[in-house]
C-alpha cells in the first residue's frame, strides 16, 4: 500500500481535567485512540503514532491491543511544540517509501474509513479536510479565494474578520510525502502560541504554486474530543452506530435509545434486547432474550432468557437457562437450569434440569477466600436456602426450603436443616392485646 498514516496524539488534553491521558478515555468501552488506530489500519499497514504526554502509558496500552502493528514516536515537545513540531526532526515519521501521508488526530474516534477515502481519492499534493460549522470558535479558519485555499489562521491569531469565517480546518490532511518533507523544515513558531503549526504548510505551498484541494467532511464524524461533554456526545453517536449495526444483523431492540452496548459486545443468531439493558465487555449474546434493565458483563449467554433486572457479572457462561428478576450471577457455569427470583449464584456450576428456588444464595466467601459450589443434574433447591461453599450437591438431590447446607450430598438425598416449628395457641392475641 502506498499510504502511511500518522496519528497525532502528543497533546496534553488539559481540558479533560483528568490524570488519564485524553486519548485513553473510553467511549463504548474502547479507548479514543484505538478507534483512530483501527480506522488507520483499515487504510494502511504503515501506521505511526506521535506521543509525548504520558507517552509510556499510552504506548503500553496501544501495544497491549495492537502489538507491533503500529510504530511510536516521541515528539521533541520542549523544542518543537505544536502540530507541525509533532512531525519535525523525525525522519522515521516521513517514510519516503510511501508516496502519500494521511494525518489523523488521536482524539477523533468517530471518523470512518469511507469518509477518509474521499480525501485519499483526490490527486492534489495537499488535500485538506474542512468542515462547514455553525460553531467555528476555537478552530483554525480556512481562508479561500476563488474557491482556492490560501491559508489557515488559528483562532488565537485571527482578526475579528477572520473569526467570522465558518469554514474550519478539520485537522485531517493528505500530503504527498515529498511536499511534506520539503516544507516541514521551513515551519517557524512566530505566532500567538509560539508553536510550530502544521497548518502553516498551506501558505508555504500556496506561495510556491502548489494546488491545494479541500474536501468537505461531516462535522459529526470529524469533531475532536477536548472535554468530558464532547466525550459523552461522542459516546452517544458511537452507541447509535453500534445499536444500528446490531439491528441490521437481526437483533430486535426495544426503545434502543435506552440500551447501552460496548464495542466488544457480539450478537449471534436471533436476539431480543429490551429497554434499559446494559451489556459490557467481552460478551456474547446468542439466540437469547435479555429483558428490561438487566446488566451483563464479560459473559456468554446462549439460548437463554435473562431478567428483567438481572445482573450477570464477569465470567459467566449461561446456556439454555432461565434467569429471572433480581438474580445475580458471577463466575458461574449454568447449563439448562431455572433460577427465577432473587438469588446470588457465585463461583458455581449448576447442571441440567436443576431448579433454584427464590432467595437461594451460594455463600461463596468465608471472609478469607472464595469457594465453589457444584450442583449436579435435576437438583431441586428449595427457596431461601444458603449453600455454604465449598460444596458439592450430587444429581437428584432435594433440598428443603429455608435450609442452611454445609455438607455434600449423595445422589437421591433429601437435605433439610431447619429448627422445628412451634405453634403457640392464641399467641397472636397475647402479642396484639388491643386486636381482640
Ligand atoms: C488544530 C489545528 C486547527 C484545527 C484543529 C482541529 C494546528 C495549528 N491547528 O488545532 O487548525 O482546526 O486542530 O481539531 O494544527 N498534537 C500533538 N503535538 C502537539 C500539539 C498537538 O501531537 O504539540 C496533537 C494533539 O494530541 C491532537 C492533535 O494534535 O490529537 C490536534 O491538537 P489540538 O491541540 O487539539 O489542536 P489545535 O492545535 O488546537
Ligand atoms: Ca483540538
Amino acid at each position: 500500500m502506498a499510504l502511511s498514516v500518522v496519528i497525532l496524539a502528543a497533546g496534553s488534553g488539559t481540558r479533560m481535567k483528568s490524570s488519564t491521558p485524553k486519548v485513553l478515555h473510553k467511549i463504548c468501552g474502547q479507548e479514543l485512540l484505538f478507534y483512530s488506530i483501527e480506522t488507520a489500519l483499515e487504510l494502511s499497514d504503515d501506521v505511526h503514532i506521535v506521543l509525548y504526554h504520558q507517552a509510556q502509558r499510552v504506548q503500553e496500552a496501544c501495544e497491549a491491543k495492537f502489538g507491533d502493528r503500529v510504530k511510536f514516536h516521541i515528539q521533541d515537545f520542549e523544542n518543537f511544540p505544536g502540530t507541525g513540531g509533532a512531525l519535525m526532526n523525525n525522519r522515521a515519521l516521513i517514510p519516503t517509501a510511501h508516496s502519500k501521508i494521511l494525518i489523523l488526530n488521536g482524539d477523533m474516534p468517530l471518523i470512518t474509513a469511507p469518509s477518509l477515502q474521499k480525501l485519499l481519492s483526490c490527486s492534489s499534493p495537499v488535500v485538506l479536510g474542512v468542515i462547514e460549522s455553525k460553531n467555528p470558535y476555537g478552530y483554525g479558519r480556512v481562508l479561500r479565494q476563488d474557491c482556492k485555499v490560501q491559508a489557515i489562521i488559528e483562532e488565537k491569531d485571527a482578526s475579528e474578520e477572520v473569526k467570522k469565517i465558518c469554514t474550519i480546518n478539520s485537522g485531517i490532511y493528505v500530503f504527498a510525502t515529498e511536499v511534506l518533507a520539503k516544507f516541514l523544515p521551513r515551519l517557524d513558531n512566530h505566532n500567538a502560541q509560539k508553536e510550530y503549526y502544521l497548518t502553516d504548510i498551506i501558505k508555504l505551498c500556496v506561495a510556491e504554486g502548489y494546488e491545494i484541494e479541500s474536501v468537505e467532511l461531516d462535522e459529526e464524524e470529524f469533531s475532536g474530543i477536548n472535554d468530558k461533554i464532547q466525550l459523552s456526545s461522542a459516546e452517544e453517536i458511537m452507541l447509535a452506530r453500534l445499536r444500528e449495526k446490531a439491528m441490521r444483523e437481526g437483533v430486535i431492540m426495544h426503545l434502543p435509545s435506552s440500551i447501552y452496548i460496548e464495542k466488544s459486545v457480539r450478537f449471534e443468531g436471533e436476539c431480543e434486547i429490551e429497554q434499559g439493558v446494559q451489556i459490557f465487555g467481552e460478551t456474547l449474546i446468542k439466540d437469547s432474550h435479555i429483558k428490561a434493565h438487566s446488566t451483563i458483563r464479560d459473559s456468554q449467554i446462549i439460548s437463554s432468557d435473562i431478567g428483567p433486572m438481572a445482573h450477570i457479572r464477569p465470567n459467566s457462561y449461561i446456556q439454555k437457562t432461565h434467569i429471572g428478576n433480581f438474580v445475580e450471577v458471577k463466575n458461574s457455569k449454568l447449563y439448562s437450569i431455572k433460577a427465577g427470583h432473587l438469588s446470588y449464584l457465585g463461583d458455581s456450576e449448576i447442571d441440567e434440569g436443576s431448579n433454584i428456588g427464590a432467595g437461594v444464595i451460594t455463600c461463596n466467601y468465608d471472609g478469607k477466600q472464595k469457594h465453589k459450589t457444584k450442583i449436579g443434574k435435576n437438583v431441586f433447591v428449595g427457596s431461601d436456602t444458603q449453600l455454604i461453599a465449598p460444596l458439592i450437591i450430587a444429581d437428584h438431590t432435594l433440598i428443603g426450603a429455608g435450609s442452611t447446607i454445609r455438607k455434600d450430598s449423595k445422589e437421591g438425598d433429601l437435605l433439610i436443616s431447619r429448627s422445628g416449628q412451634k405453634n403457640l395457641e392464641n399467641g397472636y392475641f397475647v402479642f396484639f392485646k388491643d386486636k381482640k
